[in-house]
């Protein structure tokens, strides 16, 4: 990426002498995903690596709740973020209260919360979950009946792989629920496509696919498979930073932009690092308790 490159070695001398590490979700642009950052992953590789990270400074190019996340589970170090607008429709859809009504409406119910909420709400959480494990963690709570939030699609996913009964929520993800049957058959027919969909499409769409799995999920199923020739149902970038690891695999979109994960870009990341902003931090008693529930999710693992 030629016209990136000054902005890239900028960013790594500056990297170098704040000391920093640059983690990226797999939704980043690949100049940033490729072009900047030490660790890449979806939503829970990047919680674990916060974990262990020893750098006294990390710089979190994703949204806010990975940013929030970070922060949460290491307590002793700087997070910043490039742009602190950065959000989530499924963060933004719930609060705390919302929590709190629906553990008073199903007494006894534990509280599972995908990764994607408020540090606010994972507090009133019993445990957190990615696509990655959710079904997992929902069993690991070895309760009948389990309170999951936000996203009803994931949940519906899920709910068609475990026994236990879930009560959902009607928080979407608004990138994932734009997909239509239409387009994941035109990818199908007119391209001789597989089809990899992401739980968080809608149901009909999900059904269309060959594969429905998380953001690493999808990665291990390409390895696996070798398609010739697939359509990867969700964020566009995936398939953009998946090229470079499958080149004998020929990508084809539909795909949709996530506005949010969008607004980290060179500049921003270079701007982040230079004036030390934005931190992110989360009140003690709340990062206690949701700490509690993050932990819970890191114990599950994959
Ligand atoms: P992953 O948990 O697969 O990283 O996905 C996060 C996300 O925001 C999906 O839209
Ligand atoms: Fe949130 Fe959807 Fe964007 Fe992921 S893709 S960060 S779930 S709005």
């Amino acid at each position: 990426w030629p016209l990136h490159l000054p902005w890239i070695d900028a960013i790594e001398r500056l990297k170098r002498e704040r000391g920093a590490v640059i983690m990226a979700h797999s939704y980043q642009s690949p100049e940033i995903f490729h072009g900047v950052a030490d660790v890449t992953g979806d939503s829970l590789a990047l919680a674990q690596a916060a974990a262990d990270c020893d750098a006294g400074l990390i710089v979190l190019c994703g949204v806010h709740f990975m940013a929030e996340t970070a922060k949460i589970l290491a307590p002793d170090r700087t997070v910043l973020i490039p742009d602190l607008e950065a959000g989530c429709s499924l963060a933004s859809s719930i609060t705390a209260a919302d929590v709190r009504a629906l553990r008073a409406q199903h007494p006894g119910a534990p509280v599972v919360s995908y990764v994607n909420t408020s540090a606010a709400v994972k507090a009133e959480s019993d445990a957190c979950c990615t696509s990655a494990n959710a079904v997992q963690v929902v069993q690991a709570m070895g309760a009948d009946k389990v309170i999951f939030l936000p996203d009803r699609f994931l949940g519906a996913h899920v709910a068609a792989q475990t026994d236990v009964e879930l009560v959902l929520w009607d928080g979407r993800c608004e990138v994932h629920e734009q997909f239509t049957v239409p387009q994941a058959r035109h990818a199908r027919e007119r391209f001789d496509a597989m089809l990899v969909a992401h739980p968080e499409c809608p149901p009909e769409v999900q059904a269309e696919a060959d594969f429905v799995g998380s953001t690493t999920a999808m990665g291990r199923w390409l390895a696996r498979e070798r398609p010739q020739r697939v359509a990867l149902i969700t964020e566009c970038s995936m398939a953009d930073n998946l090229r470079a690891e499958f080149p004998d695999i020929e990508f084809i979109k539909p795909c949709n932009l996530c506005p949010h994960m969008k607004r980290i870009t060179l500049p921003n990341i270079h701007d982040c690092l230079l004036h030390l902003k934005h931190e992110v931090t989360v009140p003690t008693e709340v990062a206690r308790r949701a700490r509690l529930a993050l932990e819970r999710m890191l114990q599950v693992g994959r």
